[in-house]
């Protein structure tokens, strides 16, 4: 099943520069990165872990909202804006360019909003929060003694 959404928005060309901006500000960054594997690996998490616990959700909408998730990282570096909420000026303009409905362009900047926060257990919100945090391979991260991540929060074993 082809996410028309989701591919309008890998092909478009604000995201595209974003986030190429984003990798070239995190050359030599020791701690985790905010391209695409990330981005990918948050929505796939996410999609089975509402599937897993029968919550609903729209794979077009998940998967975009992962892309646009970290998206703004870059004001964050440059500006010290915080990403989640530079993220969703950026992610609306995204959305805009790539004629997202209403509906799903406000489900959307909902989650880029609150994937630091998250929500309930039993929320699109919450799981997606989790997904974001699952995603990062902590077991083999070789910047772990400098990492601000409790020992709680990090990912030290595999897990299903
Ligand atoms: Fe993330």
């Amino acid at each position: 099943m082809e996410l028309e959404l989701t591919n309008r928005i890998l092909r478009n060309e604000l995201f595209c520069a974003t986030l190429s901006q984003i990798e070239n500000l995190e050359k030599g960054r020791i701690f985790c990165g905010h391209s695409l594997p990330h981005l990918l690996d948050t929505a796939r998490i996410a999609l089975i872990l509402c599937r897993e616990r029968g919550i609903s959700a729209d794979a077009d909408v998940i998967y975009s909202a992962s892309l646009l998730h970290d998206i703004g990282r870059a004001a964050q570096y440059t500006d010290g804006t915080p990403h989640d909420e530079a993220g969703c000026i950026i992610a609306e303009e995204i959305l805009r360019q790539v004629d997202c409905d209403e509906e799903k362009t406000q489900e959307i900047l909902r989650l880029v909003a609150s994937h630091r926060k998250g929500g309930g257990e039993d929320t699109v919100e919450g799981i997606f929060c989790i997904a974001d945090k699952k995603s990062r391979l902590c077991f083999a991260c070789p910047a772990q003694s400098e990492c601000n991540w409790s020992m709680n929060k990090r990912n030290m074993k595999i897990e299903v």
